[in-house]
């Protein structure tokens, strides 16, 4: 199962940035970590600070084989109607993640206009958010559950 981590601006500082929020860890380590929980699955990572390069990133998905993203758009997930088209316009499921529970922080963060469109969203869970988007990718190509594109 070929599966792209997505991840949108500021999540490069991830170590440096807001620890209570964020963690400690770079996200080169926390990869490293998932790619050992899921050594069946080719993980593919892409990060970006820019809302075009996202776009192009989750249409070129299309071309490459990919059976799910698993994206973290950042600050993108409360804003960027691009995302959301973007995504939408795309067959494969898609799963929002953030490390941080978006909805006990600032209320501009209680809304995000991706998770229509995306299959589900994880929030609050710190790493395992990402690990937790995986397991359910997995469960998914196992037919254990069932999905609804929406
Ligand atoms: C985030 C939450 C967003 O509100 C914020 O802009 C981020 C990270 C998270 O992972 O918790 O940059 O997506």
């Amino acid at each position: 199962m070929k599966i792209l981590i997505l991840n949108g601006p500021n999540l490069n500082l991830l170590g440096k940035r807001e620890e209570k929020f964020y963690g400690r860890e770079d996200f080169e380590k926390i990869l490293e970590e998932l790619k050992g929980h899921f050594p069946e699955m080719e993980i593919d990572y892409f990060q970006s600070n820019s809302e075009g390069a996202i776009v192009d990133r989750i249409q070129q998905t299309a071309d490459e084989r990919f059976q799910g993203i698993v994206l973290n758009a950042a600050a993108y997930s409360h804003y960027s109607i691009a995302i959301r088209d973007a995504i939408a316009a795309m067959q494969i499921p898609v799963v929002e993640v953030h490390l941080s529970n978006i909805y006990a922080r600032e209320p501009f963060r209680h809304v995000s206009v991706i998770s229509a469109v995306c299959a589900g969203t994880i929030t609050g869970f710190g790493k395992d958010s990402y690990r937790m988007a995986l397991e359910w990718f997995g469960y998914h190509q196992m037919g254990k559950i069932g999905f609804t594109k929406r």
